[in-house]
């Protein structure tokens, strides 16, 4: 491999603490590789490679179907859920479908970075919601709320991310998700949930979803393959009542493009239905759990006294809250020297200066050894980046 093939954000002899992206070697595993060539050795591979239905590939979707009520103990039908090409085409899709230029989107502060891009690009108004260790406020969206009706705003959408923040690590209480459901009745708005690391808990299931507790209505929920299977796959789904559902099956790109990459999600129907996923999810949250475990015993070990940082319970990432003489740009370029990369919080708020004491590190893609030494490191620039303001 040369440096420019490395994957996105990739750079060589530093430790990355800096992108949300899974273990590289939890990618082609021989059941992956098997479940491929089975694929390409069969008649359904002509089908695969033609335009695929609109709401997805049929066998995948009834394997979600089937695990998802299983998991959650609802009763979706297949109307219920279509196939996308990752969260990331959802998202998109529902804004350009939901919510037209100007009018308001209001999202967590802080949020997933490229969500804040994707509403950007459609042109929506963007208002930021505060949280706290419990994630998104509801009586701080509340405030939002009535000020945004009285000024004759109505948001078409709320756009949370409940479980294991990005980039927060945080899981939103089931309280708070009933409250945010209730204001979601009375106010009018479509809440988007992003849920694209569910799976990922590290201490029993996650909280019951929005769309449970909603019973499907004026929720969408998105999940993902990418990271619990391959990102590269560019395959997730979206669960919605039917309407919503034949509403996004019937827009332009979607008839003019057919359903969500049909050749990968053949792949992975195969896959699936063998058994393997299962397993798999098994495996990487104790990989992913053993690897927070790392991060936060080394945060506790090196960081200084007033640094404080979150204790995800699952998923990727953990966010770190620096002193205010110390800017979370300095701590970034400073590290940068050193070898080690991370993000600075600015990017995932809607007001960046909202984020100049964060910092996120990602500990899904980088081995115990390099957690332990990235976070030591760290604790040294944050030292020195304080005596550089003093
Ligand atoms: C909260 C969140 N949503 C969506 C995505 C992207 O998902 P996908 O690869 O399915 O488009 C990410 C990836 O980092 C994420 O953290």
């Amino acid at each position: 491999m040369t440096a420019n093939d490395l994957p996105q954000g990739m750079t060589q002899n530093t430790i990355s603490l800096l992108l949300g992206h899974p273990d590289p070697a939890t990618l082609l595993t021989p059941e992956m590789r098997n479940a491929m060539q089975r694929v390409i050795s069969s008649p359904q591979a002509y089908t695969a490679l033609q335009y695929g239905p609109e709401q997805g590939t049929q066998s995948l979707i009834n394997f979600l179907v089937e695990k998802i009520n299983r998991e959650q103990g609802l009763s979706v039908q297949p109307a219920n859920l279509m196939l996308v090409a990752g969260a990331t085409h959802a998202i998109d899709m529902l804004t350009r479908l939901y919510a037209r230029p100007g009018e308001v989107v209001l999202v967590e502060a802080p949020t997933y970075v490229d969500a804040i891009h994707i509403f950007r690009d459609h042109q929506v108004e963007l208002y930021a919601i505060p949280t706290d260790e419990d994630g998104l406020i509801p009586s701080e969206l509340e405030k939002q709320l009535a000020l945004l009706h009285s000024s004759g705003k109505f948001p078409r959408i709320l756009y949370t991310i409940p479980n294991f923040h990005n980039p927060t690590g945080c899981t939103l209480p089931e309280e708070r998700r009933s409250e945010i459901i209730g204001l979601a009745g009375h106010y009018g708005f479509l809440i988007v949930e992003d849920d694209v690391y569910r799976d990922l808990s590290f201490e029993g299931a996650a909280p019951a979803s929005f769309y449970a507790l909603a019973h499907g209505d004026q929720v969408l929920s998105i999940g993902s393959f990418s990271k619990t299977l391959a990102p590269g796959l560019r395959l997730g789904w979206l669960l919605g009542s039917a309407d919503a559902i034949q509403r996004c099956a019937d827009c332009g790109t979607t008839q003019m493009g057919g359903g969500a990459n049909p050749f990968a999600a053949q792949i992975v129907a195969e896959y699936c239905r063998s058994g393997y996923w299962e397993a798999h999810i098994s495996h990487l949250r104790s990989l992913y759990k053993m690897r927070r475990n790392v991060a936060l015993s080394a945060l506790s070990q090196y960081m200084p006294g007033d640094v404080r940082w979150t204790h995800p319970t699952g998923g990727f990432f953990i966010w770190l809250s620096l002193p205010e003489t110390v800017f979370a740009q300095d701590v970034k370029r400073m590290a940068l020297q050193e070898g080690v990369l991370l993000a600075a919080g600015e990017g995932f708020f809607v007001h960046p200066s909202d984020g100049q004491h964060n910092l996120r590190l990602a500990y899904s893609c980088a081995t115990p050894g390099d957690i332990e030494t990235g976070i030591r490191m760290l604790a040294q620039v944050i030292q020195r980046a304080r005596m550089v303001e003093e």
